[in-house]
């Protein structure tokens, strides 16, 4: 699993308050969660990782790279899915959208299809392969937002709430996804079941890491702040 590492990062916006304060932590377990609070600093946290934010103080790694001045090369290797799906659908239709995230892998025409395919029925979409992306469902376009990231094989695969508009079976479909997928996963949910069988979580407080445990003594954790 790729090594993502924060060194004393601290980060404001403009002239506002600290949004992360003193955080060090160095992740590398195959299936990592991220709780706390609204605006405890979670989103912030994970968007360092692909240098979507750079910290004014500290340094963020990955396998060595910092974010600071190799955010492409990390780019290539973190996936990102955000929290608003209709921030990162960029093409027309379904199948074009999927397709967009293959075009720097140099593949032949043929296998783009063949994945993009494959992907959209993994992710229940097939049917919808051809419809202009802006009609879909909120649910629906997270599940495509998600599978547009997938199907260019990152090795870290970043989920900003990735079920927040998901019904239950569509959430139910997410989670065997995530469960199967061989990369390392970091994921931000209020959902607190879906980090059963993870193998670490990390609790946000007002800009802190409070807690870094095993998942359910994160949660009792959590559940005893708020
Ligand atoms: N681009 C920005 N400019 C100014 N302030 C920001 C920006 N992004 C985040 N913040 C502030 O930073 C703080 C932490 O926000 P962040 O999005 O990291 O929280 P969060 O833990 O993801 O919350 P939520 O559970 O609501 O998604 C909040 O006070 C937010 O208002
Ligand atoms: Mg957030």
């Amino acid at each position: 699993m790729p090594l993502i590492e924060f060194a004393e990062v601290t980060h404001a916006f403009g002239d506002g308050p600290a949004v992360l304060e003193d955080v060090t932590v160095s992740l590398h377990e195959r299936r990592i969660g991220i709780i706390g609070g609204n605006g405890s600093g979670k989103s912030t946290f994970v968007r360092m990782i692909n240098g979507l934010v750079v910290p004014e103080a500290g340094t963020v790694r990955v396998d060595g790279d910092s974010t600071a001045n190799q955010a492409r090369r990390i780019r290539r290797k973190v996936g990102f899915c955000f929290t608003n799906p209709d921030s990162q659908i960029v093409m027309p239709t379904v199948a074009e959208d999927v397709a967009f995230g293959l075009r720097r892998l140099k593949i032949s025409k043929t296998e783009v299809q063949e994945r993009v395919a494959a992907i959209l029925e993994t992710y229940g979409l097939k049917q919808l392969a051809d419809r202009p992306a802006h009609t879909l469902s909120g649910g629906q376009k997270q599940l495509l937002a998600l599978a547009s990231v997938v199907v260019t094989e990152p090795e870290v695969l970043i989920l900003d709430e990735p079920t927040t508009l998901l019904d239950l079976s569509n959430e139910r479909r997410i989670r065997r996804e995530i469960e199967q997928l061989d990369l390392q996963v970091i994921l931000v949910t209020h959902h607190l079941h879906l980090l059963d069988g993870f193998d670490r979580t990390l609790v946000f407080h007002q800009g802190r890491l409070v807690a870094d445990d095993h998942p359910d003594q994160a949660r009792t954790t959590y559940r005893a702040l708020i």
